[in-house]
């Protein structure tokens, strides 16, 4: 039994006990069940006290478990049990107490709490709702609108906000085992009969209609195509317009009908996956268990533009003072202005307190003076995209830092070796790249060099976590793995333009399909300057022409679309007409005429003959292409699991979680219709050579492994007989 049973002055302990967080598995649930049934039993024992080893409660249900069908007792059985015992149970939380952990609690006549406990049910973010009670019970702690607030977003509720909202009765300090006992023994001549009554005859005030409809409002805007959060809002609602039996009842079947669902799948797998991440291996034999990190007390950004303003913002508001270095005074201002208003919409929105968004910009240190950065432990660097000057800062920092400094590159797509070498401490040369707005997106890949060092790898890792980011360690190439994975998606929107399509019906494909921003509403909001920069930057590096008008370009098929539009002034969003026209900053997306008269013009000019694309041809190509390079990415040993992949889809691009992320996505279509799909676009299209097959695609469309050993096989740690 996971669940130890002890007795102490005339109190049942029943401690959960199941590493690493005490997860609610069909045995735990059997240890709680047996040990109250035998309390009950025993004329010597008084009262009761729950908690959990390891000085936390319970993660919750264990997610391992909804795949497969373990049985035992329920959490309501435990609940039921609860309800019609005499004696009083208390849960006494330290740590967590979360998902199921929340709801055996909430079944307990009484539940007391250490300061620093976090409660929560966040099952919605793995497409569930609470399914042992949550939806009926906790409404009737806190009412409607906060359990509501809480079921639906699955945030965590600190102790003290929680005793406000009447989940926990009791704050207390010390040893929680001993607080327990002292707290229960306190109500053995109170009816428990009373106290139950109490959690489940709760009448609720105001119109219910009128909150339901402004809670599906609110989650249907806010968690666009998921379903668990509608369901939660419905199973929330029935515990005020339905006998509590019956609502438990209901609350079941919805448990069961989203734990079969594919979002819920998606997202379970997606919760593995994130952890899955953190255990990161360099080819070169160092990996995460083995290199520690150094510690990082004072930090330095170089550039102060909304890149590293907002990496600068980052470090100061996880507590990491941060010299922030502009190469003169007026781009120093700009930089802190950005910064102020950032903070400043951090408070608005009630994330930060003005005085604790004071102090933050007390640890931020503007200077022009590069020298300053000589005594902290960590820089990143943040100059526009110019390896010419990146070599230049590395080589000043690598003369002006103590030796232990790590230096770290923003660049979105040059080798880090190749800004690395400008150094004489090449291990401690590390890639950190943020994703736009970068105070804002969680995803940052950190990538390794040749030589970088497994602890310089561990300290980026362990900062990313520091500053509340979702760390993706990757091998170094060109565009990294998001970049390199996002051009042939961005190509093959562009060659459905001048085949037939518009940037609207293209962006409306992608939304339908779970996305939350189309590829041409975000190319307007980076800027079309950008993209058309990349390529002129590509045509100088070969020494040829761009050419607008060419269909191809380096060996390659070309859309020269990009290229007309922004010599027809469109620079995105910033001047109010991109791919769409916008009538202001803040504006939605137009379809403007005018681009659909230049797009037609381009196709007439080279002689294309456009034709209707249907929405599975678009969502195919710029899917399938860019998942054919995920492929490729493996293959090459530049990501370690297929896992890693999606992570860096649902974090730096807003892949909806559940759906997976893009590698997850083409384990549920099929391998083998990937391939043979990738096969027929290449002869389609010969000209472009993101559709060359990968050959890790090909092999494994041939046999079925799970994508948990996709990586195994790209790196030769599992041989494939079959072939
Ligand atoms: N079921 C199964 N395993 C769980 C789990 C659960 N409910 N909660 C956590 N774990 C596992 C993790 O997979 C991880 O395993 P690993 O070390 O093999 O990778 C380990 O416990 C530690 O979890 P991690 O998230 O890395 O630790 P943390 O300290 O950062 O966070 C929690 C702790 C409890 C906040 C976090 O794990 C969490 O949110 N868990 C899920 C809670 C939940 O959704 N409950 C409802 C389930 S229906």
């Amino acid at each position: 039994m996971m669940a130890d049973y002890t007795v102490r002055d005339q109190v049942a302990v029943i401690e959960l006990d199941n590493p690493p967080v005490n997860a609610l598995g069909s045995a735990v649930r059997a240890g709680i069940y047996d040990g109250i049934r035998k309390a009950d039993r025993d004329p010597n024992i008084k009262a009761v006290v729950i908690c959990g080893k390891r000085g936390t409660f319970c993660a919750g249900a264990d997610i391992r478990e909804f795949d497969g069908g373990k049985n035992g007792p329920w959490i309501t059985d435990i609940g039921d049990f609860i309800d019609n015992m005499k004696k009083p149970v208390v849960a006494a939380i330290e740590g967590f107490a979360l998902g199921g952990g929340l709801e055996v609690a909430l079944f307990c006549h009484y539940r007391i709490a250490l300061k620093t406990v976090r409660v929560g049910q966040p099952e919605v973010q793995i497409g569930l709702l609470p399914g042992g009670g949550g939806t009926i019970r906790l409404p009737r702690a806190t009412g409607l609108k906060n359990a509501l607030d809480i079921i639906t977003t699955g945030n965590h509720v600190p102790a003290e906000k929680a005793a406000k909202m009447g989940i926990i009765d009791q704050i207390v300090t010390g040893d929680i085992i001993e607080e327990g006992i002292k707290f229960v023994k306190s109500k053995c001549n109170i009816d428990t009969s009373l106290v139950c009554l109490r959690m489940k005859t709760v009448k609720y005030s105001g119109d219910l209609d009128d909150i339901s409809e402004a809670a599906m409002t609110k989650v249907k805007s806010k968690f666009k195509g998921a379903i668990a959060p509608i369901v939660c809002v419905k199973s929330v609602i029935n515990s005020a317009k339905m006998p509590y039996e019956k609502g438990i009842d209901t609350e079941k079947e919805h448990f069961q009908d989203l734990r079969h669902s594919s979002q819920s799948k998606a997202m379970r797998y997606a919760f593995f996956a994130e952890r899955a991440i953190t255990r990161w291996q360099l080819p070169s034999g160092g990996n995460y268990k083995t290199a520690k990190p150094l510690p990082v007390k004072t930090s330095g950004v170089i550039g102060a533009g909304t890149m590293g303003g907002g990496i600068a913002l980052c470090l100061i508001t996880s507590g990491i003072p941060c010299i922030l270095v502009e190469q003169n005074q007026q781009f120093l201002d700009k930089g802190l202005e950005i910064v102020k208003a950032q903070l400043m919409r951090t408070v608005q929105l009630g994330k930060l307190s003005t005085e604790q968004a004071k102090k933050c910009f007390t640890m931020l240190k503007p200077t022009t003076n590069i020298e300053d950065l000589k005594n902290v432990d960590l820089v990143i660097e943040a100059v526009y995209e110019d390896l010419k000057l990146k070599r230049e800062i590395f080589e000043k920092l690598d003369r002006i830092c103590k030796s232990e400094t790590i230096l770290c590159t923003n660049t979105s797509s040059l080798h880090i070796d190749s800004i690395a070498t400008a150094t004489k401490r090449q291990s401690k040369v590390v890639g950190t790249h943020f994703f736009a707005p970068s105070y804002i997106m969680k995803l940052l890949e950190n990538i390794y060099g040749t030589k970088t060092s497994a602890e310089t790898v561990a300290t980026v890792m362990k900062l990313g976590k520091t500053i509340k980011k979702v760390p993706v360690l990757v091998g170094s190439c060109t565009g990294f793995v998001a970049n390199r994975m996002l051009k042939p998606y961005s190509e093959e929107a562009q060659y459905c333009l001048e085949e037939g399509s518009t940037p609207s019906i293209v962006d409306t494909v992608l939304m339908d399909f779970g996305m939350p921003i189309g590829n041409f509403q975000v190319s307007d909001l980076s800027g079309l300057d950008i993209g058309f920069r990349i390529k002129r930057e590509a045509a100088r590096k070969a020494g040829v022409e761009l050419s607008k008008n060419s269909r191809f370009f380096l060996g390659q098929r070309n859309c020269g679309l990009i290229e007309k539009l922004y010599e027809a002034g469109r620079m995105g969003k910033k001047n109010g007409k991109g791919w769409y026209k916008y009538e202001s900053l803040n504006g939605k997306p137009i379809v403007d005429p005018e681009v659909t008269m230049l797009i037609e013009e381009h196709c007439r000019s080279l002689g294309i003959e456009r034709r209707n694309i249907g929405s599975q041809e678009i969502l195919e190509r710029m899917q399938y292409a860019m998942i054919n390079e995920g492929f490729k990415i493996l293959e090459e040993g530049l990501c370690t699991m297929a896992e890693e992949i999606d992570v860096i889809w649902i974090y730096g691009f807003s892949w909806p979680k559940y759906m997976g992320g893009p590698m997850y996505y083409a384990s549920q279509i099929g391998l083998k219709k990937i391939y043979e799909k990738v096969c027929y676009y290449h002869k389609t299209f010969p000209y472009s050579m993101h559709w060359v097959p990968s050959s890790l695609l090909a092999k494994l469309s041939q046999i079925d492994l799970p994508l948990s050993e996709w990586g195994d096989v790209a790196q030769g740690r599992k041989l494939v007989n079959k072939l």
